[in-house]
């Protein structure tokens, strides 16, 4: 042993390199999930119920080879069951929600696709740990747009018209009437579009200044049958158009502008006199030590590759980041100018603010 070698502490030492293999491992598994996805052999997999690697190759026009290797690197991460003595393959109902089941509450599919998003981008991001840089939302791999998609619509889907608008006050029975409605940073429309589904009187803009993501908005908003009462544009959260809104909101957003009390500043002045402002974030405590578990290791991470620099990108740079913590985030709503604010909703990943004059 050098003269220089840390002493480590031996139990300690095995406990870390325990948590890292299984990280590795979960590093790997996130990959082969992502895979399965694209290739459509988990929707096989379910479709079949039981199968071996032949019949799942044949099935999807895969090489077996692969498909096999693949195969047993999920049932070793147990993603998915392997009977020995018939040499199949086969899926759990929970397996099967969690890989197979596009749009479930519980399928975790765009989670893995925003995660290999970052791997890909990797470099990118990198470099601007070295430069100081921003990294535009717009500069990020295709994989990313699709995986917050996909990732946040089941959650807007199973709480956003039963549990959030309900808790906002006096809301509800707007929208029910017909009100005018802001969506900010609405990337592919997801919430817009749930919002204009359920509320056919209401009128809903959706603006975002990332221009492909507002043309998969459109389309998306034509194939649900909400084209009518709903109008995307390519808009910054700053300068975005009209006046008179009852209702502004912003979806996971806010932390990635480069403004945030700007743009806060800006939707109050759209706002009509009695007008809400409904933010969601994020979950997170309001320092760093109350983060100290695994989705602040996740938020963190993705607030490291992809919102700080999103933020950095564009004029001021305030870089919120994704914990930002309802205290901090009030003082930026406080510094806009709206006096009330208080969190009506949360879920395990987020909060829901509503601010108002
Ligand atoms: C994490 S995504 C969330 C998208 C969508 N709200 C959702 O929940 O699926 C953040 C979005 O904010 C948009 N964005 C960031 N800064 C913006 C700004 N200053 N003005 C308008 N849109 C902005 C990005 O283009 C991106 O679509």
């Amino acid at each position: 042993m050098s003269e220089q070698e840390p002493k480590t502490d031996g139990k300690q030492l095995e406990q870390l390199q325990g948590k890292v293999v299984t990280d590795v491992a979960g590093a790997m598994g996130v990959v082969m999930a992502y895979m399965g996805d694209q290739l459509g052999m988990y929707k096989a997999l379910d479709e079949i119920n039981a199968a071996t690697s032949e019949q799942l190759a044949e099935k999807t026009g895969l090489a077996e080879r692969y498909v096999r290797e693949w195969l047993a690197a999920n049932a070793a991460g147990g993603y998915i069951n392997y009977d020995a003595k018939t040499e199949r393959f086969s899926m759990s109902p929970e397996q099967a929600v969690t890989f197979a089941k596009e749009g479930h509450a519980n399928c975790m599919q765009g989670f893995f696709q925003a995660v290999v998003s970052s791997y890909l981008d990797e470099s990118k991001v990198t470099e601007v740990f070295r430069s100081g840089a921003g990294l535009p939302w717009s500069d990020h791999n295709g994989c990313l747009f699709c995986g917050t998609e996909r990732f946040f619509r089941p959650l807007y889907a199973a709480n956003l018209v039963d549990t959030w608008i309900p808790a906002l006050s006096g809301v509800r029975e707007k929208l029910e009437a017909g009100a005018k409605v802001a969506d900010i940073g609405c990337g592919h429309g997801s919430s817009t579009i749930i919002m204009a589904k359920a509320f056919p009187n209401s009128t809903f803009h959706g603006f975002d200044f990332h221009a492909p993501s507002i043309d998969q908005a459109k389309a998306r908003a034509r194939d649900a049958g909400v084209a009518a009462n709903t109008i995307f544009e390519v808009k910054n959260a700053a300068a975005f158009p009209g006046g008179g809104y009852d209702l502004v909101t912003i979806f996971d957003a806010l932390h990635d502008m480069g403004d945030p009390v700007g743009a806060s500043g800006h939707i109050l002045s759209c706002l009509s006199d009695e007008g809400t402002f409904m933010i969601v974030e994020p979950i997170a405590g309001d320092s760093v030590e109350e983060n100290m578990h695994p989705l602040g290791q996740i938020y963190y991470s993705f607030s490291t590759m992809v919102c700080a620099p999103a933020s950095k990108a564009q004029p001021v740079g305030l870089a919120l980041g994704a914990q930002a913590g309802q205290k901090r985030l009030t003082e930026v709503l406080n510094e806009a100018g709206f006096s009330k604010v208080r969190r009506v909703a949360e879920t395990p990943t987020n909060m829901v603010l509503e601010a108002r004059a």
